[in-house]
């Protein structure tokens, strides 16, 4: 997959060569470019904002170095998925990670001050899907943060990245419920035992009693996701935990 980030702050996305990622990145499974938006700039100042029409604080991110920037990025013979991180957009959850590990490509655009003049993004629509996404109800200084989360979140999904595959078949949210706990050695440690059946060898036992922990903590922690599980995700046994 390709992945290309505009900002001002390039620099802000260098952890994505770290670790897993840098490890995809140097594997080629993921081929990912930081861009510096100012580059696009013509003036001395390589200024990229302007105050807003209407009145109001703050600054909103000029259209003209956007447009230039977008043209040459999304450039090729199939447009790519732009991405612009808001707080105003739809919610990010881990099925639009998993849409989103689908594509062949995609652009993040990340914005500053309040926001990216709203034409950047109309005129990017009349070419390319765009998506405006959130990645929680609270407002971060700029979207780089928010790239970085998603990223994280599609790349580990791409085929190979992950070490073992069935990690990501068995996360959080995979069944529409949160993961229960996990234990490693000792069996004791400061008193406190691993669950007895985690170590009997019961299989079955063991599969029952993770969907039961699993179910548990999701209705004390996130009843919202129970409540839009469809109807055929809970069995008889799950109903009674
Ligand atoms: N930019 C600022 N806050 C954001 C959020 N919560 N999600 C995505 N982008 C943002």
């Amino acid at each position: 997959m390709r992945i290309d980030v505009l900002t001002i702050f390039p620099e802000y996305l260098a952890p994505l060569r770290a670790a897993l990622l840098g490890k995809a990145i140097e594997r080629g499974l993921l081929d990912l470019t930081v861009h510096d938006l100012r580059d696009w700039t013509h003036d001395v100042h390589r200024s990229v904002d302007d105050s807003p029409y209407g009145g109001g604080p703050g600054m909103v991110m000029k259209p003209q170095v956007w447009g230039e920037a977008l043209d040459e990025v999304c450039a090729g013979e199939v447009p790519p998925r732009l991405v612009v991180p808001s707080p105003a957009g739809r919610p990010f959850t881990q099925e639009t990670a998993r849409q989103y590990a689908t594509e062949s490509r995609l652009v993040f655009a990340c914005g500053r001050y309040e926001g990216i003049d709203q034409r950047v993004i109309d005129d990017a629509a009349r070419r390319m899907p765009v998506d405006e996404v959130s990645i929680g109800d609270y407002v971060l200084v700029g979207g780089e943060v928010a790239v970085m989360v998603m990223v994280e979140a599609v790349a580990r999904l791409l085929p190979g990245v992950l070490g073992n595959p069935a990690s990501a078949e068995q996360d959080s949210f995979s069944d529409g419920l949160l993961e229960g706990p996990s234990y490693t050695r000792p069996e004791v440690w400061r008193e406190l035992a691993v669950p007895e059946v985690l170590r009997s060898g019961n299989h079955a036992a063991i599969a029952r009693w993770r969907r039961d922990r699993a179910l548990e903590r999701t209705f004390h922690r996130r009843p919202d996701l129970l409540a839009t599980l469809p109807d055929q995700a809970l069995d008889r046994h799950d109903r009674a935990v």
